[in-house]
């Protein structure tokens, strides 16, 4: 991703803000989807979008709120140039070494039911990842994706 997209001006925005309760995984997936149809996605990009959006999501519902509800708040932008900018925050634990998380199979739950493949989907299905985080204070993970704007 070159710097333009990271720069790019803002068009439409919006907000959303939810407590960290797993029904509203698949809502936030949905409202999304609504928001970026304005870029005309093709299924698959919507598909990888919505699995992004959805892996970050389960995150904070499952890692930084682990032992309590708190707030997931989206930030969903569409910049010049047909960037789609997710930004997906929450005030939970934090994560200590964000390098080490984004590696692929890194994971800290206990009971092995989880794969440790989170971030490297998220990376993967969008075009740049940027994981801002702080112990005790919270995370910021914010996805670009650039949608080729057939419409
Ligand atoms: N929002 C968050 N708050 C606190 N810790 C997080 C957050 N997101 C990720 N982590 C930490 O980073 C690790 C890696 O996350 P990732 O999503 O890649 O894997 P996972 O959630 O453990 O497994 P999977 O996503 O495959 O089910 C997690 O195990 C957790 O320790
Ligand atoms: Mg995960």
């Amino acid at each position: 991703m070159n710097k333009r997209g990271l720069a790019a001006k803002t068009q439409n925005e919006m907000k959303l803000s939810f407590p960290s309760l797993s029904v509203n995984e698949g809502i936030a997936r949905s409202a999304v989807a609504a928001f970026c149809a304005q870029l005309n996605p093709t299924i698959d990009e919507l598909a990888d979008i919505k699995c992004a959006v959805s892996e970050a999501v389960t995150n904070c519902i499952v890692h930084a709120y682990r032992d309590c509800i708190g707030v997931i708040t989206l930030d969903l932008r569409v910049c010049e140039g047909g960037w789609l900018k997710i930004e997906i925050k929450d005030k939970g634990c934090g994560i200590p070494d964000v390098a080490a998380a984004r590696e692929p199979l890194y994971t800290t739950d206990p009971g092995g039911e989880r794969s440790g493949m989170g971030f490297v989907v998220m990376e993967s299905f969008t075009d740049r990842m940027r994981v801002k985080s702080k112990v005790g204070a919270g995370t910021t993970v914010t996805l670009f994706k650039r949608l080729d704007g057939r419409g």
